[in-house]
């Protein structure tokens, strides 16, 4: 392992870009290799062993760049998938699941936390755990959002749908008197402007990114792994060489990137197209 690694992250799509953004905030010196898994999205409707054959998949191909650390950008495979992937592969793999939860009941006056998360990560009962397992006396409401992921793929953040389908998803949780919400799917980072202001301002928001990429920044503190220079992998696992970061999708390209445009802003990048049956083999680049 070496500090001038590159730090892989994936996703089911673009919604592994709100902890991106965060790295880039916290990390500036990292090199990240971003996989979206956009042919098979949603996961949140995928069953337990699908989500963890993914998540395999997807590291053994990260793995090719040499990574130092893997990100599982993604509540839902940090729910389901998250011990399989560690016990498989020896290297540090972080979830967002866990940082959600701590910076939650450091936010949270009430103990009374709501969550929004897919309905895989919903019945996988990953996040009652988590937070019963820091603090046996907090009160977790979760709510599935099956629509949200959707939307957001197809760059779809506001508008009179988005509100009345976010509405229905907040009442339950209003009712119940949560005074903190987790988005605790990686796409709704890019709801939120909608979901604070349904919410009110008396409900506070928690993004795990920001706590994941902390997270992130004093393990590789620890191993010491921080990197302070330029190098990354090949896609076809020969030796490394200076490159900047590298975006893969497994699905179209062309509504990966502009939907990656909405979310990173200026942030230059291309986008890869994986094709899924050869995903152990080559890439072909896409992007614009
Ligand atoms: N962004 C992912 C998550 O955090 C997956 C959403 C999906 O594909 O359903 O759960």
């Amino acid at each position: 392992m070496s500090y001038s690694q590159p730090i892989g992250v994936f996703d089911s799509g673009v919604g592994g870009l709100s902890v991106v953004r965060q790295m880039l905030a916290q990390l500036p010196d990292e090199h990240i290799i971003y996989f979206g898994d956009t042919a098979r999205v949603p996961y949140g409707s995928r069953t337990p062993d699908e989500i963890i054959a993914f998540g395999e998949q997807i590291v053994s191909f990260l793995q090719r760049f040499d990574v130092k650390a893997v990100v599982a950008a993604c509540n839902t495979s940090s729910s389901v998938s998250l011990p399989v992937l560690r016990e498989r592969f020896h290297l540090p793999v972080l979830g967002v699941l866990e940082p959600g939860v701590r910076a939650a009941l450091e936010t949270t006056r009430n103990r009374r936390i709501g969550v929004l998360a897919t309905a895989a990560t919903v019945n996988s009962g990953a996040f009652p755990r988590c937070f019963l397992a820091y603090d046996p006396g907090v009160t977790v409401h979760t709510q599935a959002c099956p629509r949200f992921v959707p939307l957001v793929e197809a760059g779809r953040i506001d508008g009179p749908e988005v509100r009345a389908i976010a509405r229905q998803y907040l009442q339950p949780l209003r009712e119940a008197g949560v005074d903190t919400i987790v988005l605790g799917c990686t796409h709704y980072p890019f709801l939120a402007p909608v979901i604070r202001e349904l919410a009110g301002d008396a409900i506070m928001m928690v993004d795990p990114a920001e706590e994941t990429v902390k997270e992130l920044s004093a393990l590789l503190a620890s191993l010491p792994l921080s990197s302070s220079r330029s190098t990354a992998g090949s896609a076809d696992g020969q030796a490394a060489e200076p490159e900047g970061h590298r975006f893969f999708a497994s699905g179209a390209v062309n509504s990966f990137y502009s939907s990656g445009r909405q979310f990173l802003g200026d942030f230059p990048f291309q986008v890869e197209q994986v094709n899924l049956s050869g995903i152990d083999s080559k890439c072909s680049t896409g992007g614009l």
